[in-house]
């Protein structure tokens, strides 16, 4: 890891105490995005995990399939895609895609929503790549419900997960720029995490 291209990154993420709602810290990427040479940079940086890290591991030949969470993980996931010379793949909020969907839960602050992703999207066999902004887990969990986070059920990222197993995709790695350890959302995953940047 590039620990200058690391600390370059994390000096333009900001924190919004008590947004959207109370008892809650809002980490925000977009001054990431305001300045091109930054952005420039955590792509670049994406691309090569995947390219050394990901593939060495796994010892595949090709990511077939970048798939990427509505909504800040499409500016990720096209991106990252189009420089790898894979597919991307969207999954949406439930009701937005057309055509054949299939689609699995996830876990929300309070109750349940649901993501689809087209069903003829990722053939068996193909190796996925996953991408969001920010793995939490259990949507937005404010600090002080952090004990009810240990649910069966996954927040997002495990539900995108789930709907690439369901077509026979097999998930190499989940990747974001972000990861709330304390919220421990890797533990929930069938494959490894990869984050730029931890927080506690
Ligand atoms: C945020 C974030 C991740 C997800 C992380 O998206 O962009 O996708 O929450 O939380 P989790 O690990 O608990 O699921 P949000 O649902 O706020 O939607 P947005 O991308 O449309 O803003
Ligand atoms: N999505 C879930 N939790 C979040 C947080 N703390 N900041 C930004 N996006 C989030």
């Amino acid at each position: 890891i590039d620990m200058a291209d690391v600390d370059l990154i994390k000096s333009r993420l900001t924190s919004h105490p008590d947004f959207p709602k109370k008892g809650i810290v809002f980490l925000d990427i977009f001054p990431i995005l305001r300045e091109p040479l930054v952005f420039e940079t955590l792509i670049t940086h994406l691309a090569q995990h995947i390219t050394s890290h990901t593939l060495g591991i796994s010892q595949t030949k090709k990511i077939d399939v970048i798939v990427a969470l509505d909504a800040r993980g499409f500016l990720l996931g096209p991106i990252v895609a189009l420089r790898l010379g894979a597919a991307f793949v969207p999954v949406r909020k439930a009701g937005k895609l057309p055509g054949q969907c299939i689609s699995a839960s996830y876990e929300k602050e309070y109750g349940t929503d649901s993501f689809e992703m087209q069903a003829d999207a990722i053939k068996p066999g193909q190796n996925v790549v996953v991408i969001d902004d920010l793995l939490a887990t259990g949507n937005l969990v404010p600090h002080e419900k952090l004990t009810a986070t240990d649910s069966s059920k996954g927040g997002s990222a495990h539900a995108a997960g789930e709907l690439v197993a369901k077509q026979g995709g097999k998930t190499l790695e989940y990747i974001f720029i972000i990861e709330l350890l304390f919220l421990k959302g890797s533990s929930k995953l069938d494959a490894p995490v990869y984050s730029v940047i931890q927080t506690d």
